[in-house]
């Protein structure tokens, strides 16, 4: 499938004509192949094979699979890895993972020779339909996430749903709270689908899997076109959700909560916020709600890590996030589904800390 964002693929199997899709975007056939432990384990023999069966010279790296591999120390040994390799301009870098392994290969590509060629292959689905597409890629520092990095948009990206065959549920309905988050901002129609079949979806089911992993990944790319770098506001609306997500990931100390549950529960938050200084119908907001009554937490996470929580203490790790502008935190708000905005005014403080009991009674008389 193909879109106006030409350079993301949808196909299985992808990687069989990864020699053909590379012609087409002018790509050498000289390819620095990024793994974590667990990609190469998983896929790394079938890709190698299948590129150097299509007249490939690869390169292989492997990093540890983990959030620490984002970091200056491991992109400086890959730096001495591909040197000694006698890798040079004429190269291009091939990211087989999630988001860790496409963060670090897309910031190790942009800085290597003063830039190579990255193209991104996910195997996650973060990765499918939001990590690998918009081309910022970065290292942690130890005083924030992602703070030293690029814009370095990707030469192609191969996606190809058959790989989250192998993931674990926990990272499947991390990546949903990103594809459900595209049905709030942007696509009523994608929304309703998504309604109707989330449970095939969230089970890999045909062609469902490939049809949100698709409108997702377009989805994102024509925002990301029409506002690379972020300055007109629409960009601004993936972050849907995600300032209460910040202040939840930060106050868990960045463990023990996926990414994309917090995004789960902060959308929940935006619903409700949208709802309280209304802008959002009621009827809309219970929608939104029945949706997001669908993800799968393990036990007691919500309990721990959302209900139990000070609203004040939330509310002040939020603020802690390096997004907000002029120390004023900026709220992407819905006023109906499938239309996002950044509200540009400051919300008040009593609405937001409304917004967050609302959630918490919520999500305690759901269960
Ligand atoms: N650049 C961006 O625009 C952007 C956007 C969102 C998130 N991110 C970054 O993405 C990262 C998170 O990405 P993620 O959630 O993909 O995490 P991840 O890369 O850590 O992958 C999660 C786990 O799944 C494993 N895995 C990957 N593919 C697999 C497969 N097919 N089968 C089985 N296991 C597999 C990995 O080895 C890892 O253990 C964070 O560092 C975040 O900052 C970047
Ligand atoms: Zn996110």
């Amino acid at each position: 499938m193909e879109s106006p964002a030409s350079h993301i693929i949808v196909r299985t199997p992808v990687i069989e004509s990864i020699a053909e899709l590379y012609e087409a975007r002018g790509l050498g056939k000289k390819s620095v192949v990024l793994f974590d432990e667990n990609t190469r384990k998983l896929y790394g023999d079938e890709i190698i094979a299948s590129m150097q069966r299509q007249g490939f010279r690869t390169v292989e790296l492997v990093v540890p699979a983990r959030e620490t591999s984002k970091s200056v120390s491991t992109a400086w040994k890959l730096f001495g890895q591909m040197i000694e390799a006698d890798v040079d301009r004429s190269w291009n870098l091939l990211c087989v993972g999630g988001g860790v392994i496409g963060d670090l290969g897309g910031y190790i590509a942009a800085s290597y020779y003063r830039g190579i060629p990255v193209v991104q292959l996910p195997t996650t689905l973060l990765a499918m339909t939001d990590s690998s597409i918009g081309g910022k890629v970065a290292i942690n520092h130890p005083l924030g996430k992602n703070l030293i990095g690029y814009f370095h948009m990707p030469a192609l990206v191969l996606i190809d749903p058959a790989f989250l065959r192998t993931l674990p549920s926990r990272e499947i309905f991390g990546g949903m709270a990103e594809v459900v988050k595209y049905g709030f901002i942007a696509d009523r129609e994608f929304f309703d689908m998504l309604a109707k079949h989330f449970d095939e979806v969230a089970r890999l089911e045909e062609p469902w899997i490939s049809d949100a992993v698709s409108r997702s990944a377009f989805t994102k790319a024509d925002v990301v076109e029409k506002d690379f770098r972020e300055t007109s506001g629409l960009r601004a609306t993936l972050n849907f959700g995600h300032t209460f997500a910040h202040g939840l990931e930060k106050m868990a100390e960045y463990r023990n909560l996926r990414h994309g549950e917090a995004v789960t529960i902060g959308m929940a938050c935006g619903l409700f916020l949208s709802h309280r200084m209304g802008f959002l119908p009621e009827e809309e907001l219970n929608e939104g709600l029945a949706l997001i009554a669908r993800f799968r937490f393990p036990r007691g996470l919500v309990n721990k890590r959302f209900i139990s929580l000070d609203r004040q203490e939330l509310f002040d790790a939020m603020h802690s996030d390096k997004k907000k502008i002029d120390k004023q935190l900026r709220f992407v708000l819905l006023d109906r589904i499938g239309h996002a905005f950044l509200h540009d005014r400051e919300v008040p403080k009593a609405d937001v800390l409304h917004a967050i009991d609302d959630t918490q009674r919520w999500f305690s008389e759901k269960r």
